[in-house]
């Protein structure tokens, strides 16, 4: 296995022997740009890479060694080493987790953070000091080609799940949050204009962004859409106006790469790092500060941002953790393992015919001869193969780690689908069928080279749909197993099948952790991080080729609220193999101040007979509000674990702040006067919430 070797001394003068304040940190960025002239400076905003090498590139693999930036050896200053995420660092050969979308699933915000400082090291290890693993991009259509990517649809999930990843990676080496903002159509990423009003930027777009932010995170990747006419690296209100002036960012911008900025105009916009190659800074910079053409200020500005993070991040790590074992480590991959095991959603789990027990998990008591068909479940099935692509030494698949785990005197016999009449056969002579389907890199990814990219159709494959209902047609017990990056359309055959589980792509070890589940040695507790609609017609409009799009206000769950559709299956939904119930609901005030905090508590019941975890959701509904609102958002969410019969409190604090709306006219935000509802309960499905009132006063 190739492995980087650790950069000796690799943060140079940078390094201190004690950890600098922030004031501290300003002073060492202030002295070294002192020392730099303007082709030094200029040299710290973009990549090192010569142009040539993105042909290079096309063959050796891109991404396979961290991507460097910025390096000054005069003043010992070490450039930035980038690696790409987000399933895993994508540099050499690294641990591959569950797709973000996965993760997301788990609505586990102490594992994604434990993944995060996996990252950390792993990247560390291999001489990367940032990584672009916060992907954090709403889910607006499932149809979007890196959907895999993002964690799901609703910006308080975005928010906690990014933030985690900052706070994991960031023990380590600086984490890159991206891309900012609104990058959701795969195939017309380089030119589409996507148009909103300023309230939905604020309140759909960017929230999560800030969040991140707010959380510390040292680099944001600006997008390369448009938003509102104009590119996001040149997007003034975007980099200037919001992220750096309003929400205070003290790191830097870095573009997306190849064409995420058009020219040395991105600066004066507030984009800090050109990558990942020289082709609008540099000389073109240079020239154009000498002609008295731009302002030096801003090339000081970025250069300080950059130096102010390189020093920060010098001071991060124990450095004893940093070698060629921390990589694809047994822990790393026991955590892999454990996000896959956390992340399969559960969607349907009936009996069949007289029997007493629901199809899963598979009762190895009784259940014999097992079938296991479809393609995948043979072949490593990880993701995208564009720039988020990890390269794990092995991939466990479903069918070697249901071989693994099976008891030995339950055969499992295997067919691949194609031909169907067999694969019937094969389904008649076991006591249960594992049918795995759905989609790979070649169905949705990065668009490149006219390959992958957007989704046409939600639905699976025809022809897979047609081997499900063959299959459920000729043995009762049959189990679906779905992969892919986000929702998919079931309705032609959901209801003639006992059980679906969404399986993601579950990284290295989903095998082991799909056996896992199907045989009930973990009880499945993911819940869906995005809507799975009946239909597209439940979908805000798509276009994987437009020129510009309008996203409005609504989408998601909160769409179909508005507009009184049943998905599906519904945002944060899952089953588990025991059930929960949620008992009184309580608040501890009807009123709070605009500055405050109310706790809401709820009393969760393992009421089955198996340990289990239960993603517990809050929301919150306005009464009588000036503006247009959503029935209810999520604005709060906690995983509890539960031994059988156990109760436990779960206790949220919801700050009055989460409950404002963004005001245009007086471009500010605004925490109304009036009646809300907290609705507390297992899924954004109306049915199941228990709910209370509480106001706001002045
Ligand atoms: C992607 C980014 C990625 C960058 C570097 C771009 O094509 O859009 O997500 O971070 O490449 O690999």
């Amino acid at each position: 296995m190739t492995r980087a070797k650790r950069v000796p001394g690799e943060w140079g003068a940078l390094k201190a022997d004690v950890v600098l304040s922030k004031g501290q940190v300003e002073e060492r960025a202030k002295h070294l740009l002192a020392q730099m002239n303007l082709k030094e400076k200029v040299r710290q905003m973009s990549g090192d890479t010569p142009l040539v090498s993105g042909v290079a590139w096309l063959f050796v693999g891109y991404n396979r060694r961290p991507i460097p930036a910025g390096e000054n050896r005069r003043l010992s200053i070490p450039g930035i080493r980038f690696s790409d995420g987000p399933r895993g660092v994508v540099v050499y050969r690294s641990t591959c987790f569950p797709v973000s979308m996965a993760r997301g699933a788990s609505w586990d915000i102490e594992l994604e953070e434990r993944i995060g400082d996996a990252m950390g090291v792993e990247a560390r290890s291999q001489g990367a000091n940032l990584l672009g693993n916060v992907c954090i991009n709403v889910l607006r259509h499932p149809a979007w080609g890196r959907a895999q990517e993002t964690y799901g649809e609703d910006p308080f999930h975005l928010g906690e799940m990014g933030a985690a990843s900052v706070r994991g990676v960031q023990r380590h080496i600086m984490a890159c949050v991206k891309h900012y903002a609104a990058n959701s159509i795969e195939n017309a990423r380089f030119r589409v204009d996507v148009r909103m009003n300023e309230r939905t930027l604020r309140e759909v777009y960017s929230p999560h962004f800030k969040r991140c932010v707010d959380e510390g995170a040292a680099v944001v990747m600006s997008a390369y859409n448009k938003v509102n006419g104009h590119y996001c690296g040149h997007n003034r209100h975007l980099l200037r106006d919001i992220l750096k002036s309003e929400w205070g960012f003290q790191g830097f911008v870095v573009s997306d790469f190849m064409w995420g900025i058009r020219s040395a105009g991105a600066a004066a916009a507030g984009l800090d790092l050109e990558m990942p190659f020289t082709v609008h800074f540099g000389k073109k910079l240079v020239k154009l500060v000498r002609e008295g053409k731009f302002p030096e200020d801003v090339v000081d500005e970025a250069v300080l941002r950059i130096l102010r993070q390189k020093i920060r991040f010098a001071q991060a790590g124990e450095s004893e953790r940093y070698n060629p074992q921390a990589v694809v480590s047994a822990a790393h991959k026991a955590l892999a393992r454990e996000a896959a095991q956390k992340s399969m959603v559960l969607l349907k789990n009936e009996r069949t015919g007289g029997d007493d027990h629901r199809v899963l998990p598979i009762d190895v008591a009784r259940v014999k001869r097992l079938a296991v068909i479809g393609k995948l479940a043979a072949v490593p099935n990880i993701g995208d193969t564009g720039s988020s692509m990890v390269r794990p030494p092995y991939v466990v698949t479903p069918l070697v780690g249901l071989r693994r785990t099976a008891p030995e005197d339950c055969r499992i016999t295997y067919n691949d689908g194609k031909n169907t009449g067999r694969a019937v056969d094969a389904a008649r002579g076991a006591d249960t069928v594992v049918v795995i389907v759905g989609n790979t890199r070649k169905d949705e990814g990065e668009y490149l080279f006219h390959r992958s990219g957007d989704r046409d159709a939600l639905t699976l494959k025809p022809r897979d749909e047609a081997l499900i209902l063959r299959i459920a047609a000729a043995n009762p017990k049959t189990v679906v197993v779905l992969m892919g990056g986000s929702a998919v359309v079931t309705e032609s055959w959901r209801e003639k099948v006992p059980a679906v589980l969404m399986a993601w792509y579950p990284g290295m070890e989903g095998g082991n952790a799909l056996a896992d589940i199907l045989f009930g040695k973990v009880s499945p507790s993911a819940k869906l991080p995005c809507s799975f609609p009946r239909s597209e017609s439940q979908l805000p409009f798509f276009d994987k080729r437009a020129k510009s799009i309008e996203y409005g206000y609504f989408h998601g769950y909160r769409l179909m609220d508005k507009e009184g559709h049943e998905p599906a299956f519904p945002f944060g939904f899952g089953l588990s193999y025991t059930t929960f119930a949620y008992r009184d609901l309580r608040l501890d005030g009807t009123e709070i101040p605009t500055d405050g905090t109310l706790r809401v508590s709820v009393d969760v019941t393992n009421t089955g007979g198996v340990a289990g975890e239960e993603v517990v959701q809050l929301y919150v509904g306005y009464e009588g509000s000036q503006v247009e609102r959503c029935l209810k958002e999520l604005k709060g969410f906690a995983k509890v674990h539960l031994a059988p019969g156990e109760t436990k409190p779960v206790v949220f604090a919801l700050p009055a702040r989460r409950l404002a709306y963004y005001d245009e006219q007086r471009a500010n935000w605004v925490i109304e006067p009036i009646t809300y509802t907290v609705y507390v309960g297992p899924s954004s499905r109306a049915q199941e919430l228990l709910s209370a009132q509480f106001s706001v006063g002045g």
